[in-house]
């Protein structure tokens, strides 16, 4: 992490940034987050990151902690003092500080806590790189629409992933579909040349570069239709790929040690991936 985070009003040294024991986000994982990509200094789709972080507000009934406008000023502040030109910001607000009890309590403060790393540049070269993923049971609860700090699933299977040496786990719900990735939306082209990836519920975050990829797929014309898919019909693909904020768009060249399609990124990730490079330079 840069050297200043946001603490409660104050900026402050990422050494000294700390939130209280009795935070509810420690305690109970009652927290929201977003993690937003920063472009040529600009954030990359901002508008739906703070739209998203809003309904994740709303679902749980945390009070925004500032305005939009005020938000949008203090992380420019941020940045500006980290010098980030190229990174990612992570936001997170928890329901407060309170003593332990389960239910909600009332008239709390939410902690709102930002901090700022430091990447490499969108490059598409190394984006276009081809990964593996893993497929693994989705053991998360049903509320995956929110994105909470409750992170624990995601990190034990994206731990498995790393020890087989694969990019991502993707998670496999009881019905043997492919729900998303641990970090990421997943996504498959079918032999028919159709873009596929699974339906907005509960069972997935809706990703802001899903949302910005269909965007994409949609004004250039590319045929997609969004809808759950299986291990099995992932493995019988033509392509496969990923799309996170920090990992922007992957192309998924093995999942499962086995190679999809000929085990090489194809035309229509390439192209996609062109495309959302156009689109982080268009927002420069
Ligand atoms: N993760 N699904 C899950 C479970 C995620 O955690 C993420 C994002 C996504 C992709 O959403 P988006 O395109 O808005 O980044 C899908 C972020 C990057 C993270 O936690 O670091």
């Amino acid at each position: 992490m840069s050297s200043i985070s946001y603490v409660n009003g104050r900026y402050v040294p990422h050494r000294d940034a700390s939130v209280h024991i009795e935070d509810r986000g420690f305690q109970f994982a009652d927290a929201v987050y977003e993690v937003i990509a920063v472009q040529h200094g600009r954030l990359v789709d901002g508008d739906g990151h703070f739209d998203r972080l809003d309904r994740s507000l709303g679902e749980l009934s945390i009070p925004e902690p500032m305005s939009r406008a005020a938000l949008k000023l203090v992380i420019r502040e941020l940045l500006r003092q980290n010098r980030i030109t190229f990174g990612a910001l992570y936001i997170q607000v928890s329901r407060g500080q309170a003593p332990r009890d389960f239910s909600f309590p009332q008239n709390v403060q939410p902690t709102l806590v930002m901090t700022t790393k430091r990447l490499k540049p969108f490059d598409f070269e190394r984006t276009a790189q081809g990964v593996s993923v893993i497929t693994i049971q989705d053991i998360r609860w049903k509320r995956c629409d929110i994105k909470t700090v409750s992170l624990l699933a995601g990190a034990m299977g994206k731990t498995e992933a790393m020890s087989k040496g694969a990019f991502e786990a993707w998670q496999v719900d009881a019905d043997g579909n492919v729900t998303e990735g641990t970090s990421s939306n997943a996504w498959i082209v079918t032999k028919a040349g159709e873009l596929v990836t699974r339906h907005t519920d509960s069972a997935i975050l809706g990703g802001i570069t899903r949302q910005t990829v269909l965007q994409l797929a949609a004004k250039d014309g590319l045929n997609y239709v969004e809808r759950p898919f299986s291990v099995a019909e992932a493995k019988a693909a033509t392509e496969a790929f990923t799309t996170s904020t920090t990992a922007f768009i992957r192309p998924v060249v093995k999942i499962d040690e086995q190679s999809v399609g000929e085990g090489k990124p194809g035309p229509f990730v390439l192209k996609l991936l062109k495309l959302y490079g156009q689109h982080i330079e268009n927002h420069k």
